[in-house]
């Protein structure tokens, strides 16, 4: 069974690199085999790798899923993301899903907790229990070429994708057993 994953959001620096990278390599701990789809010309997915983009013929890959940072105008891109979603199961896909991951939550910032029980409170059907922390690590990590689950494996941020991988798989496999 092959699952095709997007992550997406309008706005630029919300991690969705971050995250395309550290779960794909979560599942892979996990056993699952995952390709990795750079489909970005600024190649930040190869180059956090540690591969160089311009010595590739072809553009290493991923396909994964829909993403936002708990601030303000991510959670206002983040509805034109899910109205997108909704146009495109209505005219084009309609088997397409969709998922809300919260990312570099601070949870040190009052209004990151106002967004969150906001967002829990209108997408609580489509939102990912698992929220991932602001964590330094992650930001290090792709100057030194390693996923964070070889970079730093105990850190938060390489726990907290370990355990969004595992509710993913979770997740998925509930839906099939629904179905
Ligand atoms: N949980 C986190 N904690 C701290 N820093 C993070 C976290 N997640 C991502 N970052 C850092 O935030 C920055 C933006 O992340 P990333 O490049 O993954 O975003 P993006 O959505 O792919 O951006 P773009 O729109 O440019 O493609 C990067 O420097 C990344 O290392
Ligand atoms: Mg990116």
């Amino acid at each position: 069974m092959t699952n095709i994953l997007a992550i997406s959001n309008q706005k630029g620096g919300v991690a969705k690199t971050t995250t395309c990278l550290s779960l794909g390599v979560c599942l892979a701990e996990m056993g699952k085999t995952v390709l990795l789809i750079d489909l970005d010309p600024q190649a930040s997915l190869t180059l956090s790798l540690g591969l160089k983009p311009e010595s590739l013929r072809h553009a290493v890959d991923v396909a994964l899923l829909g993403n936002t940072q708990a601030e303000y105008y991510a959670a206002r891109s983040l509805r034109q993301v899910i109205d997108l979603a909704k146009l495109v199961r209505e005219k084009t896909n309609a088997r397409l899903a969709y998922r809300v991951l919260v990312t570099m939550y601070d949870r040190r910032n009052k209004i990151y907790h106002v967004i969150l029980e906001q967002m829990q409170a209108s997408l609580s059907a489509v939102l990912f229990k698992t929220i991932i922390e602001v964590d330094t690590k992650l930001k290090e990590s792709p100057a030194f070429g390693q996923p964070i689950t070889l970079y730093t494996p105990n850190t938060r941020g390489a726990q907290q994708y370990r355990e969004f991988a595992r509710e993913l798989m979770n997740d998925g496999r509930e839906s099939q057993a629904s179905a």
